[in-house]
């Protein structure tokens, strides 16, 4: 039976925590969909931001990090956290069970199929569930999202607003700098 008020260890054993991990460079409105979608379904989503080895991301870890938890400040199942390392270890770390992942069209698959079975083979209690987002973001990704910007495209409708106007600022800062 449910209890309502079960002591803060036993909830904490029983919440469903999902990793949705990335490197989110920038967060588009199609990550924004599957987070919310995730958040629909698990008790708390941990937007994982990767430290990778990029030579030149547009945003830092940090200002994506900082832009996510904006982006989500009103959502209380949804926290914005950086990793590096193995994903697995930060999925135990944070006593998640499941990892999520978005799939936009079969051109994903074959990638993500080898990461899931990679990610299961490292930890076998750690499921990988897939969720597409809805049809009208599936051709966005984040690096579609920096190619149009810099060629003076419009985003609008694409990326979450305050990552839009962060583009902005971020590019009118690099114009000026001598
Ligand atoms: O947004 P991306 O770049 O497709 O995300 C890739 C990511 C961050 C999920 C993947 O590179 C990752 O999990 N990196 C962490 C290192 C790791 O665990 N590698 C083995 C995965 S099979």
């Amino acid at each position: 039976m449910k209890q309502p008020h079960a002591p803060r260890a036993a909830r904490r054993a029983t919440e469903r925590v999902a990793i949705y991990p990335g490197s989110f460079d920038p967060i588009t409105n199609g990550h924004v969909d599957i987070i919310m979608r995730g958040a629909e379904i698990f008790d708390r989503i941990i937007v994982a931001i990767l430290h990778n080895q990029e030579k030149a991301p547009f945003f830092s870890v940090d200002e994506r990090v900082q832009m996510g938890r904006e982006v989500f400040a009103d959502e209380p199942k949804v926290a914005v956290e950086s990793f590096d390392g193995l994903l697995v270890e930060f999925a135990r770390r944070e006593r998640a069970q499941v990892i999520v992942r978005g799939l936009r069209a079969i051109s994903d698959f074959e990638y993500e199929f080898q990461m899931a079975l990679m990610n299961r083979r490292l930890a076998p209690e750690i499921e990988t569930v897939f969720m597409m987002p809805a049809e009208s973001y599936t051709y966005i990704s984040s690096r579609l999202i920096r190619e149009v910007f810099a060629l003076g495209g419009p985003i609008a409708g694409l990326v979450p607003e305050i990552v839009e106007a962060r583009m902005r600022r971020t590019d009118r800062a690099r114009e000026s700098r001598p």
